[in-house]
This record gives C-alpha cells, structure tokens and sequence, in this order.
C-alpha cells in the first residue's frame, strides 16, 4: 500500500539520529540561532529578502493577515479573494479578523484561478490572498499585473507549491508576501512548522512583532532602541511592551534544526516530485476517462501531491475503487470550499462555482513523494491507463 505520508522526512533514518544528537547536545530549544539560520537560508533559496518561520503554514497564514491589518494595508469589511478550491486556513483568518472573502472559481485543467475569473471581481476586491494549488498556477503573471492595475494587493499562499516555477519565477515570489508549510508530507518536513516571505522592510517588521505577542524582543536593534525611545519606554519595562495585536506563533529550536537538515534536499526533492510529476501526468493524458492538466507554461511542477480528475463522477468512482486496494487516496485538497460547514456558518454569498463542484465530485489525490520507488510510480502509471 502506498501511503498519503510515506515518511515523516526526506531521509528519515538520517534525519531522526541527526536531531536525536541535537536535543541531547542543545542548550536552549526554544526559538534562537537554528530558526534564525533557517530563516536566512530559506529567504536566500527562495530569493526573498525576508523569511519569518512560524509553528504552521495556517499560523504563517493568520499572522500575514493580522500583520497586514495592524499596518492597514487591510480595514475590517475589505473584501479579499480566495480561491475555492484551498485548505480551509486559507480563508479562516479572513473571517476571524473581520475580512470578507469572496470566492474565485478554479480552472478544471489548471485546478487554480484564472486572470479571467480574476478580472470579474477585481472591482469588489482590496486584496487577493490567492492559492497556488497542488504545485500548479494559471497564468500568475498577468494576475499580477491585473492586481498591480487595479491596486489590488496580492499574497499568495504558496503551501502547496515550493519549488514550482512559471516565467522563470519562483511561486510564491508574486505577491509582497507568501505563505508555506513545513508540515508533514509538504514539500520540507519540520514536522510541524510554516514561513511567511517578503521583501517589504516594514512588513517584515510587524509580521516579527505578530508573531511574538507583539513585543519588541526580535527586531533589529537598531529598530527597537528607536521604538523604545518614540515611546518613552525605559530599558526595565520595555521588555514587555505589547506595542500591536499579535498571537504566540513561534517556532522552536527542533522546527529550524529540522528546516536547516531538509533544506540542502530542496533541489533534488523538486527534481524527483517533478519527474514523478511527468509520468502522472502524461499517463493521465493518455486516458480518456481523465480530465488532462494544463501545465505547458510552468517550468517546473513540484508538486507534493496528485490530482486526479475524470470525466464524469460514474469515472470518478471506478477510479476511486481502482486505487483504494494499492494506494491512499483523499479529496483534492478538501474539496470546494463551498461545502465546507464552516463556510456555510459564516459566509452569506453562497452562490456555486462549477469548477470547483466539478473537481469536489470527480477529483481525488495521491501523494507524490520523492521516495517513491521506480515500482510505485509504475504501479500508479498503471493505475492511471484506461
Ligand atoms: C493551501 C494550504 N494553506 C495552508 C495550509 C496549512 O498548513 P499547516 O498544515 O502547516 O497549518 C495547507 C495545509 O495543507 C494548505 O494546503
């Protein structure tokens, strides 16, 4: 059987005795020089200024939200687009701090939102808090564009999609911050663990301030002696000065330790995820029962997991039943957000999107993992054949 999470870690023998060896020798495991250090590579490899490491991709999430709102770059009532077709923290901090998300429909062949559904809305929209799905895009480049023309400020929430590259860019790299996960069977495992990139001084700035209850403890010293001197605040209580809102969303010292193990892995694990990526997808073309995915204008796919779309939901189920007995199958993502009970509590626009109603009927995916074995991809390439 070929499990949805094959391992906890790329290498894993490796990877459990290395970070046994770094608990037994750490003195201090709470956040310090592994977390700082990760941050710094992680910036560095994805070629942002800034990276800023949280305890999960949905912390990255809430604090990129909150942080954007403590500076006003969001007010409370701002309408931000979504996708829907992503996980449900996606959208969660949206409502949580007083946004209004409004859904955009996918693409059936991209499985992401298209500049077209992008250009209907635009006028409704203050932000746009788009998701890279499954290591795919549609055509980001122009959604960029359109965002930059109409003053729509986009984010990208790029949990899904480390490593996937269009236009010769990373994902990720579109908007003035993005999101990852370092979760479990995500593209770099800290078992748990998540970033927030940018390249906006300011930004960057409050996201650190979010992240750690709001106090002024991890900023640049430079920038808190100035903070400490516009607010008159003597050395003895500047330490617990709460200067906005924020959350505990730190990572620890096992979260960088681990990033900082994984991280030298991260071209041969995008080589693998896409080669395995190209078999899947070109067997899934060859396949009249399959819905084929566009991805002719990305340059590379790394995605961590597979979708699967057929034609018609009788398809879908026979697929479904196909795989059950050899490999672990789940709902693309979690389905059209649409149906999510959360949504339905605290969303008035329930109008439907067909895309992703299609792909919540007729989808499922498997895990891309880069150990899969020649054996396991061909099993699935058998899978996928009519
Ligand atoms: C698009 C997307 N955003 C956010 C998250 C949340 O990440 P985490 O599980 O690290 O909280 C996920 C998780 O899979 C995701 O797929």
């Amino acid at each position: 059987m070929i499990h949805l999470v094959k391992s906890t870690f790329y290498k894993e023998k490796e990877t459990k005795q290395s970070l046994i060896d770094f608990i037994s020798g750490a003195s201090t495991l709470s956040m310090g020089k592994e977390c700082a250090k990760f941050e710094k590579a992680f910036a560095k490899k994805q070629g942002r200024k800034y990276a800023v490491l949280v305890s999960s991709g949905s912390m990255a999430n809430l604090i990129l939200v909150q942080a954007m709102m403590n500076l006003g770059m969001f007010k409370k009532g701002d309408r931000i687009g979504v996708s829907a077709l992503t996980w449900a923290t996606n959208i969660m901090p949206l409502l949580q701090l007083g946004l209004v998300p409004v859904i955009l429909d996918v693409s059936r062949t991209t499985l992401n939102v298209t500049p077209e559904e992008v250009e209907k809305k635009l006028g409704k929209l203050k932000g746009l808090f788009i998701t890279n799905v499954l290591g795919l895009s549609d055509d980001i480049s122009k959604i960029e564009k359109l965002c930059k023309k109409h003053r729509v400020t986009l984010i990208e929430d790029n949990c899904e999609s480390l490593g996937s590259r269009t236009g010769g860019k990373l994902l990720g790299n579109f908007g003035i911050a993005s999101t990852f996960s370092f979760f479990v069977g995500h593209h770099l495992s800290t078992i748990e663990g998540g970033m927030v990139t940018t390249d906006d001084d300011i930004l960057h700035e409050m996201l650190v301030l979010v992240r750690a209850h709001g106090w002024d403890r991890n900023l640049h010293p430079d920038r808190q002696k100035k903070l400490r001197r516009k607010h008159g605040h003597d050395e003895f209580h500047a330490k617990y000065i709460f200067h906005d809102l924020a959350y505990n969303a730190r990572p620890t010292e096992v979260t960088g330790f681990l990033g900082n193990t994984q991280l030298p892995h991260w071209n041969e694990i995008v080589k693998k995820r896409q080669s395995n990526f190209k078999r899947f997808a070109s067997a899934i073309e060859k396949n009249k029962d399959l819905v084929p995915l566009e991805y002719g204008h990305m340059d590379t796919v790394s995605n961590m997991a597979m979708p699967v779309l057929a034609v018609s939901r009788a398809q879908a189920e026979i697929y479904k039943k196909k795989f059950a007995p050899h490999v672990e199958i789940r709902p693309v993502i979690a389905g059209n957000m649409l149906n999510q009970p959360f949504y339905k509590k605290y969303v008035s626009d329930l109008r439907r999107y067909d895309n992703a109603e299609f792909i919540h009927q007729n989808g499922f995916y498997f895990a891309n993992n880069p150990e899969l074995t020649n054996e396991e991809v061909s099993l699935i390439v058998s899978l996928l054949s009519s």
